[in-house]
Order: structure tokens, then C-alpha cells, then sequence
């Protein structure tokens, strides 16, 4: 049949109906209603001086969320990914040293996009459910003398939070540059980037900033932009008279070339990409509710939750994953139980509860369950309606638990404050 008279089936036609999950896995969870509802704004011109208005605001709104006062503080149009990748391509030069401390997957993920890049990468790892030691960080740095480190904060896959207040202090002693991915903390946990001397710093919106993936902020100081635009580039359709090319090798991406996306988040606005309004809108809407509930409390209401699930699991008889002491307060990980079929109860919890919980990657897949509480969900009725379910769940499986201590751990924890 021509494909213009062909019938479709009724479900491809249907109007688009999510289930009304409650995500509590390692991210995306749930946006915050706002956010939506901020989406749904009607799109402007790129260059209308409305949009290029909330573009500024955009920077002004995330130079509170990193807590900088760096003037490139930008969206990348793509997931947290976009945003690892723009800054890698951005920063390094075919041959360049960059050493990537790896204490789970989201180390080797920087690795391959370092690799990708003609970096000479050195893979400093540890075992998944730890952390560095600073004399650990400082004996890398010393011995391979990097012109980058690149680290995440938290890593998801094993909801450890790697400690950052003393790094950029010593990558500056040593004439390293730091880069960090906080894409799984900011929001959650304290991250002040100045004070901290983190010279690049990204995220995404679908962990603790409470939206969809789909948008990457960025923030970079003066210390990168140097490097980064000693690579600036114009592509010749647009080059105007007095553009200054920069005598370093051309970024080997376009689409993540930093020095371009920050001439067009500048006032020379000189095109790029067509800028992702939505998301825009998204992210403006993510910040601003950060900042009206105000960081410490955003933090603090992330660490509370953390708090009162663990008590709940605890109580419920299952074993916390890795170095409690440093473990992410928007995500816990689970040893899943000899006997519990890891999988079985993930989906007894989605069909019948219609709440999602994460499993890992690699060398943890099917040995732990992760259980994020961040963004809009660090909710106290979402813990404890996550607890509930999984004591139900659990007991089915025939897992020996006090039965509903977990919520009964949880609500106390909340009730003590
Ligand atoms: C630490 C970290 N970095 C990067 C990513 C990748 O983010 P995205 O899937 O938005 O590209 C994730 C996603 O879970 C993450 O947790």
C-alpha cells in the first residue's frame, strides 16, 4: 500500500500517554512540574533580543548554581554527555597529557572521549565503591605531569562523590588544568566552584536540577578560556571583518567547539547551532527554582532523604553499597541479597508500583540496586513510598525482613529532622 494511504496501527496513533512513574533510579527522574510547564512556552526567534534577554539571564541564573562569578557560564544543546565532550574537545590539543582518576564508569567514559581526541590518556582506577586519596591525586599528577585532570564528582555507577575541595588547589600548584563533571551532583551537593578552583565545570538537568536531559550547563574560567580560544576558529560563512583567528589547532569538533558556542552566547552572537529554545526554557526553570529554594536548603534536603532511606533500608536488613563516608547524598547503592533476584524485583516494582529503581553497570551490574533521591523526588513521600513497595516486594521474593520497619526507620529519621 503507498505509504500515504496506509492504515496505522491504533497504538502508533494514539495520543502520547506516559505511565505516571515515580523514578527513583540514578536519573532521569521525575521534572519538576514547573519545569514542564515552562516547555510548554511558546518558541521565540534565536535572535530576538527576548530570547537573547533569557539567554543572559540563563548565565546569570547558573553563575548561582555553580556558585561563580565566571563570565562563560553557558548551556551545551545535548545530554551531560555534550557537555563532557565539548570541554574535552575544547581543552585538548592532539598529544596533550590527561590523566582521568577512574572510580567507576563515568571515569571511562572521559577516558574514551580524551582518547577520541588524541590525548595521551593515563587511566589512574581504583576499586569501584571508593574514593581518592588527595596524596593518591597529588602522586599521579606529580609522576605524569598532565596538562589536564579530568574527574567527575559523583559517579552514578557506584554512588560514590569523589572529595574536590582540595584538588583544584593543587592541579593550579602544578599548572594542571581541572576539569569536573558534576552532572549527577549539582543541585544535590555542594560544589562552589570558585572557592573550590575548578577551572571547567558541567552538568545535565535530570538529576538533582529537577529536569529532562536534553541541556548541558557549563561554566569555564579565565584559565580555560585562554586555552580555549587560542583555538578560535570562524567558519569562513561567517567571518566579518576583525574576527581573530586563534594561532592554536582548530577544535577537532564543531559541534562542541567551546570558542564558537561562546562567540554565539556572547554579544557578537555570531551563529552556531540553532540554540535549543526549549531546553533553554527548561534550563532557565531549573535554576530558578534552585535558587528561590535557595543551594544549602536544596543540599540539605538531599542529604535528609538520604538520610531516612538509608535508615530504611538498614532497618528493612539490606547492606549499604561502598564507602559510606563518601558515598552521593542523591543516590544509594544496594547490595542486592544472596537469593533476591535483582531483576525479578526491579520489575515487580515498576508493573505493580509503577516506581523505577536503577541496577549497575559492568562489574556491578545484577550485584547492586541504586536508589536515587534527588531533584524533584527528594521528597519525603517518595522515599517512603519507594520503601514500602520494595518491603512488599521483597517479602514476595521470600527475603526474611521486619516488616514495614523500613518506612516506620525512614519516617522517624524525618520526624527527628
Ligand atoms: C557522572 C555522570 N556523567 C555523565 C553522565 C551522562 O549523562 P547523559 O546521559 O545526560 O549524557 C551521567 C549519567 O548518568 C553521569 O551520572
Amino acid at each position: 500500500m503507498e505509504p500515504m494511504n496506509r492504515a496505522y496501527p491504533r497504538d502508533l496513533v494514539e495520543d502520547l500517554n506516559p505511565a505516571p512513574r515515580l523514578l527513583m533510579g540514578p536519573g532521569p527522574i521525575n521534572a519538576d512540574p514547573r519545569v514542564l510547564r515552562a516547555m510548554s512556552a511558546q518558541l521565540l526567534g534565536q535572535f530576538d533580543p527576548q530570547f537573547r534577554d533569557y539567554m543572559k539571564q540563563v548565565s546569570e541564573l547558573y553563575r548561582g548554581v555553580f556558585q561563580t562569578k565566571n563570565r562563560w557560564t553557558l548551556l551545551v544543546d545535548g545530554t551531560a554527555r555534550s557537555a563532557i565532550e565539548a570541554a574535552l574537545a575544547s581543552l585538548i590539543e592532539p598529544g596533550d597529557r590527561v590523566l582521568v582518576p577512574v572510580f567507576g564508569r563515568f571515569g571511562h567514559l572521559k577516558v574514551e572521549i580524551a582518547k577520541r581526541y588524541g590525548a595521551e590518556v593515563r587511566a589512574a582506577e581504583i576499586e569501584w565503591g571508593t574514593v581518592f586519596a588527595p596524596e593518591k591525586l597529588e602522586a599521579e599528577i606529580k609522576s605524569f605531569r598532565p596538562k589536564l585532570v579530568a574527574i567527575s564528582h559523583g559517579d552514578t555507577s557506584t554512588t560514590m562523590a569523589q572529595p574536590l575541595a582540595e584538588l583544584g588547589r593543587l592541579c593550579r600548584a602544578h599548572d594542571v588544568l581541572l576539569y569536573v563533571d558534576a552532572t549527577a551532583t549539582l543541585g544535590g551537593m555542594d560544589l562552589p566552584v570558585d572557592a573550590w578552583e575548578l577551572d571547567v565545570v558541567s552538568a545535565g538537568l535530570q538529576k538533582c536540577l529537577a529536569g529532562p536531559s536534553g541541556s548541558a550547563p557549563l561554566t569555564l574560567n579565565e584559565r580555560a578560556e585562554k586555552v580555549i580560544f587560542r583555538r578560535r576558529h570562524t567558519e569562513a560563512g561567517l567571518r566579518g571583518k576583525g574576527e581573530i583567528e586563534g594561532e592554536g589547532p582548530v577544535i577537532r569538533s564543531n559541534y562542541f567547539d567551546l570558542a564558537m558556542i561562546m562567540d554565539y552566547w556572547s554579544d557578537k552572537a555570531l551563529n552556531h547551532h540553532t540554540e535549543a529554545t526549549t531546553m533553554l526554557y527548561a534550563a532557565r526553570e531549573c535554576a530558578r527554582i534552585l535558587l528561590q529554594e535557595g543551594p544549602k536548603n536544596a543540599f540539605a534536603r538531599h542529604a535528609t532523604a538520604s538520610h531516612a532511606l538509608t535508615a530504611g533500608l538498614k532497618a528493612m536488613g539490606l547492606r549499604l553499597f561502598g564507602d559510606q563516608a563518601h558515598k552521593m547524598a542523591n543516590v544509594t547503592g544496594v547490595t542486592i541479597p544472596d537469593g533476591v533476584d535483582g531483576e525479578k524485583v526491579r520489575r515487580a516494582l515498576l508493573q505493580d508500583f509503577s516506581i523505577e529503581i536503577g541496577t549497575s553497570f559492568g562489574p556491578l551490574h545484577g550485584r547492586i540496586w541504586r536508589i536515587g533521591t534527588m531533584g524533584y523526588n527528594a521528597r519525603a513521600d517518595a522515599v517512603l513510598a519507594t520503601l514500602g513497595a520494595l518491603d512488599a516486594v521483597l517479602a514476595a521474593e521470600k527475603f526474611k525482613l521486619p516488616r514495614g520497619a523500613g518506612v516506620d526507620a525512614a519516617l522517624a529519621a524525618y520526624r527527628a529532622g
